[in-house]
């Protein structure tokens, strides 16, 4: 008797820790701020816990909700006898959103666990409605607790995830938000311990409450169909009890209004339409989509286009599309902080723009969703990434799922954006059998959720050299739409004289694209080309790179040089040149552009003309 009772007891557990798993992760509430929205962006008060004091009692034992020394409780005394060691005040304050790193000298190099705390108030409309709390994104991992009451956790430093806030847990007045922020590097997450980017901590973009009628539109796609330049197909997921009979998606300016039945929380939408423009870089035309329930209206601009690739021409509506690319952190140099803002989405893509380029590779993570909402409108098509970067524990199956998440969750905020073409997988993983079959498995998830775009990574060049003549053969091309490869000939081996006996090909019938190449130097350091960090040194080896790209074979379908503008790595310690910096940028920490911008603009400008 006593085992089955024991049996039955650890079978009732099972089931609770699942369903509190399956609330924390409530599904992604996507185009937020079309919804009744009330930010929470501005002045938070913090702690840092290197030692998680606030989480663990003396015993290292994880604190019980109640535990009135647990950080995510009240830090007013109740009376003068009541014994608090925390405690939230004005002195310690960071902005949000923002990374802690750049906001004061003492949070540099500071990896561990910080506490924020909010006040806030707030009645709700209806008393009907939801109320949820979403973040942008929090590097890395992060617990949020509402009124002493755990709302959920999260794992993932770049995609964005929402809690909701029971009626039971919220008050009309001096709410109290605390969220346990902590961005330690670990070897079984996503990244890994190893990166060539700054770890920067906090709570990174925006923070907001979010009012949805009970019955509300939680995430939608409304796109071209795969290969069809009519046929508009896609579906409205909705949430909370199904009220909601249909659906209706209208685009006032075709004239065009079109409802669907729902059941079971699910719309399908199909409709076919013939006199719009599409979307493309020259002419990213975008329209106003509205969805319609009984109690909701949302809209957004979306455009149409198709992506595809022939063998080894790559096609945006059919046309052949070269990739004038450049690869971009997010990161705004001239403060060394994570980008987060509508300025800086506009300084980053705007200098893209004055380079000529017309695609932009977000790496190696999703970037703030304003990044491919402004792509959207400035004629930029996107790589979008998820960080499985370098030696991932390829042999994982948690750390699968950690990928697939990150996945899935990059996909479902921008599977209505034009401009994202396509959905990488990694960068620069080391081929084995088993980081094949992760990377092979992860571009089949992201091609059934996603069919409507390309799937690809960027791969280690890794290749065999017969007379010069380099050929990408990675089992993983065999998996990506486009062949993706980095190469520094010149830099990381080899003189920029090398690129003028080198050649490459791929043994894969598909388009071939240049991820990454680069060189450093030191913004407004000069000296003759043959010195090292010099601007001149770069200039010379993007005009040698330049020269070789001209032999490229005719699978050629573009570039993405490394990088846009400098950025901080951990990794970079030449105390002269690099001081903390990887300095591959055209532009430099001030935001000049240094020489060899030039060169890959002039670049560009010539096969702008070539691809007319
Ligand atoms: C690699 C990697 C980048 C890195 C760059 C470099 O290719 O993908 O993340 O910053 O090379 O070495 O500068």
């Amino acid at each position: 008797m006593y085992y089955l009772f024991r049996k039955l007891f650890i079978a009732v557990l099972w089931c609770c820790c699942i369903l509190q798993q399956a609330q924390a992760q409530t599904d992604l509430i996507t185009n937020v701020d079309a919804r009744k929205v009330t930010s929470l962006n501005g002045k938070w008060q913090y702690i840092i816990d290197a030692y998680e004091t606030g989480f663990y009692d003396y015993r290292y034992k994880e604190r019980a909700e109640t535990d009135k020394e647990a950080y995510w409780n009240t830090d007013k005394p109740a009376n003068k006898m009541d014994r608090k060691e925390h405690g939230y005040i004005e002195r310690n304050t960071l902005n949000v959103p923002g990374d802690w790193n750049s906001q004061d000298p003492k949070f540099l190099y500071y990896e561990g666990t910080v506490w924020y705390k909010k006040s806030f108030d707030y009645v709700k409309d209806q008393t009907s409605n939801k109320l949820y709390l979403y973040f942008g994104a929090v590097n890395y991992s992060s617990h949020v607790y509402l009124n002493g009451k755990k709302l959920g956790s999260h794992k993932g430093g770049f995609t964005p995830f929402n809690f909701e806030i029971p009626d039971s847990v919220l008050k009309a007045k001096d709410n109290f938000l605390v969220v346990k922020v902590d961005n330690k590097r670990y070897a079984n997450e996503v990244p890994t311990l190893n990166t060539d980017w700054w770890n920067y901590g906090g709570i990174n973009r925006d923070v907001k409450l979010i009012e949805l009628t009970a019955n509300y539109i939680s995430d939608y796609v409304v796109q071209l169909q795969p290969k069809s330049a009519t046929v508009v197909q896609g579906f409205v997921n909705l949430k909370g009890p199904s009220i909601q009979k249909t659906v209706s998606v209208e685009i006032p300016e075709l004239k065009l209004k079109k409802t669907f039945p729902i059941s079971g929380n699910r719309a399908e939408i199909n409709f076919t339409m013939t006199k719009f423009t599409p979307w493309s870089t020259e002419n990213p035309k975008l329209y106003t989509v509205t969805l319609k329930t009984a109690t909701e209206t949302i809209s957004e601009r979306i455009g149409f286009r198709n992506i595809e690739t022939q063998g080894p021409k790559l096609l945006l509506n059919g046309k052949q599309l070269f990739l004038r690319g450049i690869s971009i952190h997010a990161e705004i140099p001239q403060e060394g902080r994570r980008a987060y803002s509508d300025e800086d989405a506009r300084q980053l893509l705007g200098w893209a723009k004055e380079l000529g380029c017309n695609m932009v590779r977000l790496a190696h993570y999703p970037h703030d969703e304003r990044m491919t909402r402004l792509a959207d409108s400035l004629g930029l098509v996107v790589w979008s990434e998820i960080p499985v970067y370098w030696t991932i524990d390829f042999s994982s199956k948690e750390v699968l799922q950690k990928a697939e998440q990150q996945l899935a969750d990059m996909i479902t905020r921008d599977h209505n954006r034009a401009s994202v073409i396509v959905w990488s997988v990694g960068n620069e993983t080391p081929v084995s059998t088993v980081r094949t079959n992760f990377m092979h498995s992860l571009l089949n998830y992201a091609r059934k959720k996603d069919p409507s775009r390309l799937v690809s990574a960027a791969l280690e060049v890794n290749y065999h050299s017969k007379e010069n003549m380099r050929s990408i053969d990675d089992p993983l091309g065999e998996f990506v739409d486009i062949v993706a490869f980095n190469q520094y000939l010149g830099w990381y081996g080899g003189t920029p004289e090398s690129c003028r006996t080198a050649n490459w090909t791929t043994k894969y019938n598909k388009p071939l694209f240049i991820s990454e190449t680069g060189a450093e130097a030191v913004g407004g350091f000069h000296a003759d080309d043959h010195t090292l960090w010099s601007e001149e040194f770069q200039e010379w080896y993007y005009k040698e790179q330049v020269d070789m790209l001209k032999r490229m074979p005719a699978n050629y379908s573009g570039i993405s040089p490394w990088i846009l503008a400098d950025f901080r790595s951990p990794r970079r310690n030449n105390p002269t040149y690099q001081d903390g910096w990887n300095n591959k940028g055209l532009i430099d920490h001030n935001g000049n552009k240094k020489k060899a911008f030039f060169i890959l603009k002039d670049y560009y400008q010539q096969m702008q003309q070539k691809f007319k």
